[in-house]
């Protein structure tokens, strides 16, 4: 799996520039934080990031190195590179980078709050803080989806997180910061991983293309980043996808992800058939389409053919038979569908239901 395989092992392979940035900032400092809240959506990296950061502080190879309990006494690990020793990236190489790797480093504890959430599992975790590091410099607990985590849960972290022992990090990652309790987060650095934009899954595509010896064309990776606009991971399983089909075009590209073209959607539209809406909206969300793309691309044709009808623009395009008041209506219910977006349980509802409405509203004539 391409999202695996190209899963940023270094600080510098995070596609995401602003965490990139910040967190490098961080460690490059001469003091490090004891507790991190890597917030944003799925598939933006905080995984990957929480992990790497575990390596950065054991490292056998940079300058954390030196903290690092197997190392006290001995010329740095693999036969002393001092090239690599004042960088804050894991060398990826020695015993330690390694063993995080395959999860078997004594003092990297991954807990996942999504079934570990009780009271029970975060004192045992809180016991685990007091040892001192067997081989790292420092002990880190990840603790992911940490938002579910119980009441009792909390307060217990909050005590550790207010006197932490100098040897533990907590590196703690949601989807949803808005569960914490504002004073788990205001003794946590903050690193926001927000949605991933395109240009940075872009460069992600790049990356994976060049190590897999891909000959894509540019405009295939920009359609297949705008495509997957928010999470990483998605868009490396979609170029994997297009890469098994042996996909060479961006038409080809297209019709495998039915993105169709614009005018598709709007045509039956114009005809007012309810079932086939909704089905071409179960096609468009099952090939995985954007639906934030899909409104402001149906938003940008209405809002040129009222300037079309209304001759404010020369009639280029093809005028649709939906009458002014009719687009009209469509574009205030979409421009709702769309604040919706944020909200919803299901990405295809808010349209859904803005198309639904507009049918029933023009069915009972209240508008010519
Ligand atoms: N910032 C990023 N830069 C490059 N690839 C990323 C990034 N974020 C995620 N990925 C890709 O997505 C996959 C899942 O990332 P992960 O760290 O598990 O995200 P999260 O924990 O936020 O859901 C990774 O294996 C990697 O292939
Ligand atoms: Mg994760
Ligand atoms: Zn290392």
């Amino acid at each position: 799996m391409f999202y695996l395989k190209y899963r940023p092992k270094v600080i510098g392979e995070i596609d995401n520039s602003q965490v990139k940035i910040m967190v490098g900032k961080i460690l490059e400092s001469s003091t490090l934080p004891h507790a991190f809240l890597l917030v944003g959506q799925k598939g933006t990296g905080k995984t990957s990031t929480a992990r790497i950061i575990a390596k950065a502080v054991n490292c056998l190879n940079n300058k954390f190195s030196r903290l690092s309990t197997s190392a006290v006494g001995n010329p740095p690990a693999g036969g002393g590179k001092t090239a690599e020793v004042n960088s804050y990236e894991p060398c990826n190489k020695c015993a330690n980078c390694q063993s995080i790797s395959l999860s078997s480093f004594t003092d990297v504890i991954e807990m996942d709050a999504a079934s570990n959430r009780g009271i029970e599992e975060i004192k045992s975790l809180i016991r685990e803080t007091s040892f001192l590091p067997m081989s790292g410099g420092f002990r880190v607990f990840i603790i992911d989806e940490a938002h579910m985590i119980t009441n009792e849960g909390f307060n217990a972290l909050l005590k550790t997180l207010e006197e932490p022992p100098k040897s533990a990090i907590f590196i703690l990652a949601t989807t949803n910061i808005e569960k914490l309790p504002k004073t788990i987060v205001s003794r946590c650095l903050k690193i926001n991983f927000g949605k991933a934009n395109a240009t940075d899954i872009y460069s992600m595509l790049e990356r994976i293309a060049k190590g897999e010896n891909l000959d894509f064309n540019k405009d295939l990776l920009t359609l297949i980043a705008n495509h997957s606009e928010s999470s990483f991971r998605d868009a490396a399983k979609i170029l994997e996808e297009i890469n098994l089909q042996r996909i060479k075009t961006v038409e080809d590209a297209e019709k495998f992800l039915g993105i169709r073209g614009r005018n598709d959607l709007i045509k039956i539209i114009e005809k007012k058939d309810p079932k086939k809406t909704l089905s071409w909206i179960k096609d468009f969300s099952q090939n995985g389409g954007d639906f934030k793309n899909l409104i402001e691309d149906i938003l940008d044709q209405l809002h040129n053919q009222l300037l079309i009808k209304n001759k404010v623009i020369e009639n280029n395009d093809q005028e649709t038979n939906l009458t002014i008041s009719e687009i009209s209506l469509l574009m205030k219910l979409l421009i709702e569908a769309y604040q919706n977006l944020r909200n919803t349980p299901i990405d295809s509802l808010p349209v859904e239901i803005g198309l639904v409405e507009f049918y029933n509203k023009v069915g009972q004539n209240k508008l010519v």
